[in-house]
C-alpha cells in the first residue's frame, strides 16, 4: 500500500488509480434506496438483520438521520462488513489538527468586509487531502449540528490513512486534478467540474490522479443536502435526481496496520486498525456517498426580462427549522444563456442578509471581470454590498443586447443563513487580496436630474 510515507504518490500508484476511475460503474438517483453487493449473495434477502449474515459478514446499520425522522428525509444503510466497525481500538488525539478548524469559530472578530482570497499556495510535499484541509471560516456550532464551514484544499499525495468525519458531511468541490474516492460504499470518480459528497461518519480515503489536486469543501453540520423543491418550475429541472451517482459496493481485504483518523467535535483523533476498515461487502440504504456532474445542472432563467434570484440555481440545499431558510445551500453558475431583453444582465448589486462565500473551478464570472480566478474565493458576508465590478457594469450597461451564451466559467456559491466568521490563518493570509474594495472604486456618477 505504501508508497514511501511522507514522498509524493508515485506515477505508477496515480495511473492505476486513474484506470480504476474510468471504469468505475454506478448506481444512480438522488435519495434512492440502494442495494449492491460486490460478492454474488452477500446482500440478505427479505430483512437487514439475519441470525447469521449471508458469508460471514457482519450487519450493521448506519444512521445519518435519527431513527424517527420523516421517511422523506430519513437517511440510514446496512452495511455488510468483514468486520463490524465496533472493532477498533481506543482513538488517541492527533497530534494537531492541522489548518482544520471547527465552528464555532470565535478567534476573529466577524469581518462586515467584503473579502476576497487568491488561491492557496503550493502545498508543502506530502500533503495528503486530509493534511491540506485548510479552514477558511464557518459559523454555527458542530455540537449542535448547525452551520457550516468553508474550507478549501491542496495535496500533492494520495491518502495511505483513512478518514471520516462524524462533524458534518463534505461536499467536495474539485478545481485541479482528479480524485478517486475509495469509501466503505465503493469508489468514486471526481473531476473538476464534479461534485463529491461524503456523508457524515463515512469513511473514505482519497487517491490522486494527478499531480497535484485543489479544491473547495463544505463541511455542512446541518441536516443532510438534499435537493431543492420545484414549485411552478414542475417536475423536472435544476439538478435532476437521475444525475446522482453512488458508487457499487467495492471492499478491500487488508489484514494489517491501517491508521484511521476521526474529526469528531473539532479535533482529529486517531487509532491504528489492525485491518481496512473499508471492507463492507455489501450495502444497501440511502446514507450513501454521491457524485455530480455539475455540467449536468438544468439552468432555469428569464427568457423575458430581468433575472430570477440565484436561488433558481440551487443544486443542494441544507434546510433549517425555519422553512425556506438554509442552513446552507450549494449555487452553480454554470454554462447558460442569457437573452434578457431592456435588462442588466450580469448579476444584479445585491445586500443579502444570507452570506454567501464563492468559488471559482474554472474560466471567469460574469460579475467580476479580474482578480476572482480559479482556486480562490470571495466572501460577502451579511448585508455587505456586493455585485459587478465597474468594468463588468461599463461594458454591461453598454452591450448590444443580443443573445449570449456564457459558457467560459463554472462558478459556484456557499450561501449561509449566518454570517461566516474567519479563521486567524483566513484573516492573516498572504493569498488574501488587500485592495478587493477597489474593484467598486471610481464607479461614476450618472444621475442627471431632469430639473
Ligand atoms: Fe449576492
Amino acid at each position: 500500500m505504501g508508497d514511501g510515507g511522507t514522498s509524493r504518490t508515485s506515477e505508477s500508484r496515480r495511473a492505476a488509480a486513474r484506470k480504476t476511475a474510468e471504469g468505475l460503474a454506478y448506481l444512480s438517483g438522488f435519495g434512492n434506496e440502494h442495494a449492491t453487493e460486490a460478492v454474488p449473495g452477500a446482500l440478505p434477502e427479505g430483512r437487514n438483520s439475519p441470525q447469521r449474515a449471508p458469508l460471514g459478514l457482519y450487519a450493521e446499520q448506519l444512521s445519518g438521520t435519527a431513527f424517527t425522522e420523516p421517511r422523506a428525509v430519513n437517511r440510514r444503510s446496512w452495511l455488510y462488513r468483514i468486520r463490524p466497525s465496533a472493532a477498533h481500538p481506543a482513538f488517541a488525539r492527533a497530534a494537531d489538527d492541522g489548518p482544520l478548524r471547527t465552528a464555532p469559530f470565535t478567534d476573529v472578530v466577524p469581518d462586515p468586509n467584503r473579502l476576497r482570497w487568491n488561491p492557496l499556495p503550493e502545498p508543502a510535499p506530502g500533503t495528503d487531502f486530509l493534511a491540506g484541509l485548510w479552514t477558511l471560516g464557518g459559523n454555527g456550532d458542530a455540537t449542535q449540528r448547525t452551520g457550516m464551514a468553508v474550507h478549501l484544499y491542496h495535496a500533492d499525495s494520495s491518502m495511505e490513512r483513512v478518514f471520516s468525519d462524524a462533524d458534518g458531511e463534505l461536499l467536495i468541490v474539485p478545481e485541479r486534478g482528479g480524485l478517486l474516492l475509495r469509501t466503505e460504499f465503493g469508489l468514486l470518480h471526481a473531476e473538476p467540474g464534479h461534485v463529491a459528497l461524503i456523508p457524515r461518519g463515512v469513511r473514505f480515503r482519497v487517491d490522486l490522479l494527478e499531480d497535484t489536486a485543489r479544491g473547495y469543501v463544505c463541511e455542512n453540520y446541518g441536516s443532510p443536502f438534499r435537493l431543492p423543491d420545484l414549485g411552478p418550475i414542475g417536475a423536472n429541472g435544476l439538478a435532476n435526481p437521475r444525475d446522482f451517482q453512488a458508487p457499487v459496493a467495492a471492499y478491500e481485504d487488508v489484514e494489517g496496520p491501517v491508521e484511521v483518523v476521526g474529526k469528531f467535535c473539532g479535533h482529529l483523533w486517531t487509532a491504528t486498525y489492525d485491518h481496512s476498515p473499508l471492507d463492507v461487502v455489501a450495502w444497501h440504504g440511502t446514507h450513501v456517498p454521491y457524485v455530480y456532474d455539475l455540467r449536468r445542472f438544468n439552468v432555469i432563467g428569464s427568457i423575458s426580462y430581468d433575472h430570477p434570484d440565484p436561488s433558481v440555481f440551487t443544486v443542494l440545499t441544507s434546510p433549517s427549522d425555519t422553512p425556506g431558510l438554509a442552513g446552507v445551500d450549494f449555487v452553480v453558475f454554470a454554462p447558460r444563456w442569457l437573452v434578457g431583453e431592456n435588462t442588466f444582465r450580469p448579476p444584479y448589486f445585491h445586500r443579502n442578509v444570507m452570506s454567501e462565500y464563492m468559488g471559482l473551478v474554472e474560466g471567469a464570472y460574469d460579475a467580476k471581470a479580474e482578480g476572482f480566478v480559479p482556486g480562490g474565493g470571495s466572501l460577502h458576508n451579511m448585508m455587505s454590498a456586493h455585485g459587478p465590478d465597474r468594468e463588468t457594469f461599463d461594458r454591461a450597461s453598454a452591450a448590444e443586447l443580443r443573445p449570449q451564451k456564457i459558457d467560459d466559467g463554472l462558478a459556484f456559491m456557499f450561501e449561509t443563513r449566518w454570517p461566516v466568521t474567519l479563521t486567524p490563518q483566513a484573516a492573516a493570509a498572504e493569498h488574501l487580496q488587500p485592495r478587493y474594495d477597489d474593484v467598486w472604486r471610481g464607479m461614476e456618477r450618472h444621475f442627471r436630474p431632469l430639473h
